[in-house]
């Protein structure tokens, strides 16, 4: 792929995440998410790629713009997979709580897993514990694994979780042990980002949450390093079929690094639009926008930090 397309897609997630990031706290999560949409959309059509959004807003007849299929970029080489999420973490925005980012990864065409959109099981840890985690050993098992390979005790480990009621088992198996958690309203992407930074505070990402956002950590973690394992949880005999129409022929294998993302090359980006752990979210003065994004790429392993001041009367799409 080409290196310049690393930098083309932070302005991809810069605009969405000023756009989006105006509805902080204004209970509209669909308003937020359109925003988010619609300036990423915009500024695709910028980007010399040809890409196919494999990842997206939902099926063609579900969502207006970024549907699965649809083809984004000037129309010229390379030829990518895109996987966005305008907003990644609806409900933040709305109640302007913590770590709503707005994120886009891509790699080289039929390299994305094409992600039903159900539930994963997932499990996620930073590059010191890769190889150390099993997403079918007992809890206890990869709490004490990624303690030793992190060099801590379980007891001074912090494992992230979505709260939600189907976790109640997971978290009283973690309390048990004695680790603490962190629980969180919503976006695991940046949970499982968040492993791969050790100030950040989180060491081990349990849980399951949305597939697409499964596929979506693995491309960052790959280029950080780290190590995602997944399981699609298909709820019946329709979601399962789904799974195997979209290429998964076993809907319950294990799904590792390579089965995620193959390849040797990806690139990842997010803004962000609240605050969070790693990254600022957009703040507004006037004509002028900052934003804060990361932007990394597997096959050199180079991360990049890019803080960003947009004037906002030039800007060539509408943030309303
Ligand atoms: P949205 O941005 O689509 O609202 O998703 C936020 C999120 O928290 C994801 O980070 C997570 O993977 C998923 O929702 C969890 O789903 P659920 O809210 O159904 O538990």
């Amino acid at each position: 792929m080409e290196r310049s397309l690393t930098l083309e897609l932070v302005r991809v997630t810069e605009a969405a995440a000023v756009a989006s990031g105006r509805w902080m706290g204004f209970g509209k999560k669909d308003e937020a998410d359109d925003a988010a949409t619609t300036a990423m959309r915009k500024v695709f059509d910028t980007i010399p790629m040809r890409g196919t959004v494999v990842i997206g807003e939902g099926e063609m007849d579900e969502a207006p713009m970024l549907y699965i299929g649809e083809k984004l970029g000037l129309g010229y080489m390379p030829e990518v997979d895109v996987a966005v999420d305008p907003l990644e973490g609806t409900n933040i925005v709305a109640k302007g709580t913590w770590n709503a980012l707005a994120v886009v990864a891509v790699a080289e065409k039929g390299n994305l897993l094409h992600a039903p959109d159900m539930y994963m099981d997932k499990i996620a840890v930073g590059p010191r514990a890769v190889g150390h985690i099993d997403i079918d050993a007992p809890v206890e098992d990869n709490l004490k694994a990624t303690a030793r390979a992190l060099g801590k005790d379980v007891k001074d480990l912090v494992a992230v979780i979505l709260d939600r009621p189907r976790h109640d088992k997971l978290i009283e198996e973690v309390r048990k042990m004695g680790a603490r958690i962190k629980l969180i309203s919503d976006g695991d992407v940046a949970a499982a980002i968040n492993t791969a930074f050790p100030n950040t505070g989180v060491d081990i990402l349990l849980g399951s949450g949305g597939a697409p956002e499964g596929v979506l950590s693995a491309v960052a973690l790959k280029c950080l390093g780290g190590e995602i394992q997944g399981r699609l949880l298909p709820e019946d005999e329709e979601q399962a079929e789904r799974c195997r129409k979209m290429g998964i022929s076993d809907p319950h294998q294990v799904l590792h690094m390579q089965d995620l993302v193959k390849g040797e090359d990806a690139i990842f980006a997010a803004t962000g639009v609240t605050d969070g752990e790693l990254l600022k979210g957009v703040r507004y003065e006037g004509q002028h926008a900052t934003t804060h994004s990361v932007v990394m790429r597997a096959a050199t392993g180079t991360v990049r930090f890019i803080d960003g001041k947009h004037r906002l009367d030039k800007k060539p799409f509408s943030l309303e």
